[in-house]
């Protein structure tokens, strides 16, 4: 017997892997994977199955579950037991599918780390952690902890009030990272978010990214890959993610999203035109597009486009059906084409007998349409110049995408899809104006996206009552176009920003709040953010007037077990105590900014952190959302 056959023999002792002789191969790689301690014991307490699959480390037993799955995948392995590869075309190496065994995936060096991408002020370069999984599990539960959510506002178009109360249907403004803000999020709005669309910094090099050069595509893609994985969580099923890019990374973001999101979810690759002529300066290629990667969570999310203005203005008269069907056109029926169709001639006979004969007409529906047409009241004759023309009913409703029925009589969607090339969307140059609009001809923000691409987005993706998340929020583009949608289609979408720069409140909500009021919409916002420990800090360090309150404070900090200084070594007290009041004060808050502490949740009642009613209260409100 070899060892196959053995191994087959083990297996098939347990009802769970096989069934009249015939194992199953992915329940059991399945349970290999998962580690199931049926499959194990059952394993173990073979010999040859324990020699081959098992490694003694310090007397302990560890399963080695990748040999196994490979030996179970494994070609000669149950050669005619049910694997739904079995028709699969594919690479392969030593056998085995490479997609498969999983050894083909987009690698690179700190894939499995966490980088918390942690920058706050426009200036400030910090010296980035890669939090590695295996050695750092404690830190990095804590980092992705719910967080404490302080600072809370009411904006709304009579100003910025305190915040009562909140609710899953509100609009929110976030300020703070964004992996930890996502992981926070995800306590209330998992499964929750129709529509994610982001903008990351696109790593060009001089927007943030500015790490060591050799580990700066790295880095970015570790950045995404922490975002993203939570990022399909709080999607719903019918959930869409759209996210814009240039041509740098495209192609690396694209198999990392094949990886998180599935190859199979994947849409398309939208091509947006961001410019028009002008780049003769460029070196080689003058780069007139980047990308959108758009990706679906599960279900097909999306939807056909809106009619605009001018089209649904051409829907002028109406009929009995005008409840449910609204207005409608006419358009002939008569095909001028040339192409000639034996289907489409049959002759028709219009109100006064007289018969327009097929062999003269070719019409753009054959016969059979035709009469359900007509016995629908969808046919319309007109006499024009003395000749009879034969029209057909186009009704605005149905044209919308809101009703159409096929040869069966059940309603289709139908309406415009969207197209992959956005040409005439707007340019980045629009993005600028669109800005300049609220701020009152001054540009706060380079390179804001355009509101109108924004909203092309968001209808193609969601309905009237959806909630609309942008992570990498910006100047809060996506928080207008939303605005602008419900305005103009008295809608209710919601939106959800994140953004961890201080301009977050003189730029991206004050945006928010401008465009709230121009479009006269009685809705607001609500403004928190995640409690940054330092903060308080800072206010109790600038707030104190002696030496000795600052040495304890000094000493308070050093002995806070939470606190985790990117700093080589703390200054010496007396070197400290030594300088003047001000000095003392400037290296502590240096000290404090080196430091990225958010305060979480379960940490919310610890004195230390000296955290404000008000904060526990609305953080509280918040996670019971
Ligand atoms: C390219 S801009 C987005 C522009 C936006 N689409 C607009 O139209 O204004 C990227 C934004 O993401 C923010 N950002 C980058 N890393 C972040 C992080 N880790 N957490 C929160 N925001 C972050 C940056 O501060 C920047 O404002």
């Amino acid at each position: 017997m070899n060892l196959f056959e053995h191994i087959q023999t083990v297996l098939t002792k347990n009802e769970k892997y096989s069934k009249d002789g015939k194992l199953f191969k992915n329940i059991i790689v399945e349970a290999a994977l998962k580690l199931d301690s049926e499959l194990l014991t059952l394993l173990i307490k073979d010999k040859t199955a324990k020699k081959h699959f098992f490694t003694a480390v310090n007397k302990i037993l560890v399963f080695d579950k990748m040999k196994f799955q490979r030996f179970i995948a494994n070609k000669q392995f149950l050669p005619d037991s049910y694997t739904a590869f079995k028709n699969k075309i594919g690479l392969t190496a030593n056998s085995k599918y490479l997609t498969e065994s999983k050894e083909v995936v987009l690698s690179w060096a700190y894939k499995d780390c966490v980088l918390e991408g942690g920058q706050t002020k426009e200036a400030q370069k910090l010296k980035e952690v890669f939090w590695n999984k295996t050695l750092a599990p404690e830190q990095i539960d804590r980092l992705l902890e719910p967080k404490v959510l302080t600072n809370w506002k009411r904006y709304d178009k009579s100003g910025v009030q305190p915040v009562k109360n909140i609710s899953i249907n509100d609009n929110f403004i976030i300020k703070g990272n964004n992996l930890l803000a996502l992981h926070s999020l995800k306590k209330v709005y998992k499964g929750k978010i129709k529509l994610i669309y982001i903008d990351p910094p696109y790593n060009t090099g001089g927007d943030g990214f500015n790490y060591n050069d050799s580990f700066n595509h790295s880095a970015w893609l570790t950045f995404m890959k922490n975002r993203l994985d939570v990022a399909k969580e709080l999607l719903n099923n019918d959930g869409i993610i759209y996210i814009s890019c240039d041509d740098r990374e495209n192609a690396y973001l694209k198999v990392l999203c094949d990886e998180v999101f599935g190859r199979d979810n994947f849409i398309t690759n939208l091509i947006w035109r961001k410019k028009a002529g002008g780049g003769n300066d460029s070196q080689d290629i003058a780069v007139e597009h980047e990308y959108i990667l758009a990706y679906r969570k599960q279900n097909n999310g999306i939807y056909k486009m809106p009619l605009d203005e001018k089209t649904l203005q051409s829907y002028k008269l109406k009929d009995a059906k005008e409840k449910t069907h609204g207005k409608f056109k006419t358009k002939d029926l008569n095909d001028p084409s040339l192409s000639d169709s034996s289907g489409l001639h049959y002759d028709v006979t219009c109100p006064d007998k007289v018969i327009l004969k097929g062999n003269a007409h070719q019409w753009k529906c054959n016969e059979a349409t035709f009469n359900k047409r007509l016995a629908d009241d969808r046919i319309v004759f007109k006499k024009i110049k003395n000749k009879w023309r034969v029209h057909y009913k186009i009704y605005v409703n149905e044209e919308k995408g809101e009703l159409r029925y096929d040869d069966n009589g059940k309603v289709v969607q139908r309406g415009k899809n969207l197209t992959s090339i956005l040409y005439n969307t707007a340019l980045n140059k629009d993005g600028s104006n669109d800005i300049k609009h609220i701020f009152d001809g001054e540009k706060p923000f380079s390179y804001p996206k355009p509101v109108k691409l924004l909203e092309t987005l968001i209808l193609s993706a969601t309905k009237e009552n959806d909630i609309i998340l942008d992570f990498f929020a910006g100047s809060g583009t996506t928080a207008e176009a939303v605005i602008s949608i419900n305005a103009n289609t008295k809608s209710h979408r919601k939106f959800i920003l994140v953004e961890q720069m201080d301009y977050i409140e003189t730029v991206t909500a004050k945006r928010a709040q401008i465009a709230l009021k121009n479009h006269k919409l009685s809705d607001g916002f609500n403004f928190c953010s995640l409690m940054n420990f330092n903060e308080t800090i800072i206010q109790e360090i600038l707030k104190v007037s002696t030496k000795k309150e600052l040495i304890h404070i000094y000493n308070q900090l050093q002995s806070n077990q939470h606190i985790d200084y990117s700093i080589e070594s703390f200054p010496k007290e007396e070197k400290l105590k030594a300088l003047e009041i001000t000095a003392i004060k400037k290296v502590l808050v240096a000290i404090l900014d080196k430091n990225n502490l958010y305060v979480s949740l379960h940490e919310m009642e610890d004195a230390d952190y000296k955290i404000d009613t008000e904060s526990k209260l609305m953080t509280r409100k918040f996670y019971s959302l």
